[in-house]
C-alpha cells in the first residue's frame, strides 16, 4: 500500500504568530480524522522551529533549501539548518523556484541529494507550463525534469522521494488539471520510475497532484489509481478547507 499525503504549502503567507495558529488549528481538526493520509505542513523558514512545537499529528516542511552545504551564502537556509529546526521533508523544484529564482534541474539535483544527506525526505515537483502543454511536449518536459533531478540517485535514496506533479496552468489559477489529465501523467511519472529503479519502488511510490486542488474538487482528482494525494498551495492557508481536502479519499 502506497503512503497517501496531502501536504499544504503556505507560500510566502502568514506573519509567525498566524502561522503557528493556523498549525495549531490543522494539528487539532487532524486528530479528529479517521484513517491512514499523512498531513503535512510547508511553512516558510523563520516559522519552522515553532510550528515545530505545535504539530504532533501533523508533520513539517520546509518549502526549499540551499544547494550548498554550508558557508559564504548571505540569506541561504542549507538542508542542515531546516533539519535542525525539527523539520522532516522538504519541497524541491516548486515551479515558482523554478521560474522567478530560476533554478534549473542541476540545481535541484544537488538540493535534492543534500536534503536526503541529512535526513529530510524531499517533495520534488515537476510539470509543464501551458505551452508545453499545448504544443505536445509535455511528457518530454516531464521526463526531462525527473531524468536530471532524480536519476541518478541510489535506489535506497529514490526509495525515500515523493513526487508532486503541478501543471503549472494550474498553480493558482482556479484551472485544475481534469482527472484523466492528472491520472494520465501520474501513470507516466510511474513508468519512468518503473523503467529506471524497477517495480517494487515505482509500486511505492507516493506521487501528489498540486494545482487548484480544494475541497470541492479533491475527492475526484484522488480517486485516480496513480493519484496518492495532494500538494495543497491557497486551499492550505485555511484550517477547516485543508482539513476538507484531506479527508477527500
Ligand atoms: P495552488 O498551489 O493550490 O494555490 O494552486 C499549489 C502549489 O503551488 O503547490
Amino acid at each position: 500500500m502506497r503512503k497517501q499525503i496531502v501536504a499544504g504549502n503556505w507560500k510566502m503567507n502568514k506573519t509567525l504568530q498566524e502561522g503557528i495558529d493556523l498549525a495549531k488549528s490543522v494539528n487539532e481538526l487532524n486528530e479528529q480524522v479517521d484513517g491512514d493520509v499523512e498531513v503535512i505542513v510547508a511553512a516558510p523558514f523563520i516559522h519552522l522551529s515553532e510550528v515545530s512545537r505545535v504539530l504532533s499529528s501533523v508533520r513539517l516542511s520546509a518549502q526549499d533549501c540551499a544547494s550548498e552545504a554550508n558557508g559564504a551564502f548571505t540569506g541561504e537556509v542549507s538542508a542542515e539548518m531546516v533539519r535542525s529546526a525539527g523539520v522532516e521533508y522538504v519541497i524541491i523544484g516548486h515551479s515558482e523556484r523554478r521560474t522567478i529564482f530560476k533554478e534549473d534541474d542541476i540545481t535541484l539535483n544537488k538540493k535534492i541529494k543534500l536534503a536526503l544527506d541529512n535526513g529530510l525526505i524531499p517533495i520534488f515537483c515537476c510539470g509543464e507550463v501551458l505551452e508545453e502543454r499545448e504544443s505536445g511536449k509535455l511528457f518530454d518536459v516531464i521526463q526531462t525534469q525527473v531524468e536530471i533531478a532524480l536519476f541518478d540517485l541510489d535506489p535506497a535514496d529514490m526509495g525515500k522521494i515523493v513526487i508532486a506533479y503541478e501543471p503549472v496552468w494550474a498553480i493558482g489559477t482556479g484551472v485544475v488539471a481534469t482527472p484523466e489529465q492528472a491520472q494520465e501523467m501520474h501513470a507516466y511519472i510511474r513508468k519512468l520510475i518503473r523503467e529506471k529503479f524497477g517495480d517494487s519502488l515505482a509500486d511505492e511510490l507516493t506521487i501528489l497532484y498540486g494545482g487548484s486542488c480544494k475541497p470541492s474538487n479533491a475527492r475526484e482528482i484522488f480517486a485516480n489509481t496513480d493519484v496518492d494525494g495532494g500538494l495543497i498551495g491557497g486551499a492550505s492557508l485555511n484550517a477547516e478547507d485543508f482539513i476538507a481536502i484531506v479527508q477527500s479519499f
